[in-house]
């Protein structure tokens, strides 16, 4: 953390006191997310008991290691509990998942398990994935690093993928669907039913990316919101991956990945015994786990319970409900395509979206931005700054002169890096 050239390993040690102020003092430059400027990178539940419980249970774990599970009995129980209780909440069974550091990594799991059924059930020893436009770039990079072929189809003007032109897509080395509940970009759930439905038909695997939507839209639907069939339950579907660090309000590393039976998880398992330390196996493609964000999932599951996710999802309803008839009351900003969840994009016809993104950064806002809109996500936390964000967003809007050839796509960075439009 120095300017002076890279980094080297300090002859002495720093002392603890002198160290703690250097991180302070560095991280003053960082995003504060506690304030509800942040969105999409941190979950914010505003809720400060539940924070001191996640610090002590990251305590009490903090040098464990979950990669021998017979080892830490305790970490292989709640490892058990988190995949029946995601079971228990998405439709699934209790004993096929395993929780894994993070979305990504379960989309890499559920992606390895359909190239290991396509060889090993379908024949099909160069299996292709079909997905949305919309499904997280995870799927690309899964197959990318599976060498496996990525299809992606177009999404309609809803943001929804149409089961006609997926099902117009698939081939003969179809081994996968993906349906989203919710997409990213937009927040908005594809038609599982339909999807699952073409999957069954042709004898595919469907995945749903719940990963965002997972914790949100069982309690969602209880608050009364229109929730079409997206999990587990849904006949067809074969795997649903659902993170417990979004709206699971988890710290950073935990996400469940589920499986409509056994023989599907085991594709997922890795063993060799041809090395000299002995057998080697591991569930999920990490070697060493780290123990806290495991503990730290089990904890806020456990710690919240039902009436603890009514509560903040709750919250997030209300936030949800005052930004978009806020952002409705505006000239200028539309909130396009309508969302499902509390997940979505403004659009600023007329101006330049990133232009707007500046002038709300210049008020001290952080929006992602997206190829045609500003991205913002709503966490329980939000309530408390939705009048500020209509009245800053109004603003910053005036500030932006309307002209007639606005860009409609933006190349600027965005929650994960660099969009390309
Ligand atoms: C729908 C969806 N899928 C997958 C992911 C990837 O999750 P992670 O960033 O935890 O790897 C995200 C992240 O925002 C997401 O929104």
């Amino acid at each position: 953390m120095s300017d002076d050239g890279p980094a080297r390993l300090p002859r002495t040690g720093m002392p603890a006191d002198e160290l703690l102020e250097q991180i302070d003092t560095a991280r003053a430059g960082d995003l504060d997310w506690k304030g509800g400027r942040a969105f999409s990178l941190v979950y914010n539940s505003g809720d400060e008991a539940h924070e001191a419980v996640l610090h002590a249970v990251a305590d009490r774990y903090l040098h464990e290691n979950a990669l021998n599970p017979f080892r830490y009995p305790s970490l292989l129980q709640m490892e058990l509990d988190l995949v029946a209780m995601g079971a228990d909440l998405f439709g699934g069974v209790a004993d096929a998942g395993a929780v894994t550091a993070g979305g990504s990594m379960s989309i890499f799991c559920a992606v390895q398990v359909a190239r290991g059924h396509a060889r090993a059930e379908m024949g099909i020893p160069e299996p292709q994935v079909l997905a949305p436009e919309t499904a997280h770039p995870a799927f690309a990079k899964a197959c990318d690093l599976l060498d496996i072929e990525l299809v992606t189809v177009p999404v309609e003007a809803d943001g929804r993928i149409d089961p006609e032109r997926l099902g117009a897509a698939i081939t003969d080395r179809t081994a996968l669907l993906v349906a989203s509940a919710a997409c990213y970009p937009f927040g908005v759930i594809d038609p599982v039913a339909a999807v699952a439905a073409l999957a069954d038909e042709r004898g595919l695997l469907c995945h749903v990316d719940a990963c965002l939507g997972g914790f949100l839209l069982p309690f969602w639907e209880e608050l009364g919101q229109p929730v079409p069939p997206w999990d587990l339950s849904v006949p067809g579907v074969t795997s649903l991956s659902a993170d417990v660090h979004k709206y699971g309000y988890a710290f950073k590393g935990a996400s469940l990945v589920l499986y409509r039976d056994r023989d599907l998880l085991k594709h997922q398992h890795f063993w060799y015994s041809d090395w000299p330390g002995g057998l080697y196996a591991s569930s999920t493609p990490a070697g060493t786990r780290p123990a806290p964000p495991i503990a730290g999932a089990w904890a806020a599951l456990m710690h919240l319970g039902r009436e603890g996710f009514l509560r903040l999802t709750s919250q997030v309803l209300d936030a949800h409900t005052r930004f978009l008839d806020g952002i409705a009351a505006i000239d200028g900003a539309v909130v396009d395509p309508a969302p499902d969840i509390s997940v979505f994009q403004v659009t600023t016809p007329g101006r330049s979206h990133d232009a707007v993104g500046d002038q709300m950064d210049a008020r001290g806002w952080n929006l992602d931005r997206q190829q045609g809109g500003l991205h913002v996500m709503l966490s329980p936390y939000h309530a408390q700054v939705a009048d500020q964000f209509v009245a800053d967003l109004g603003a910053a809007l005036a500030d932006v002169p309307l002209t007639e050839d606005a860009p409609t796509s933006s190349t600027v960075s965005t929650y994960g890096g660099i969009a390309e439009a």
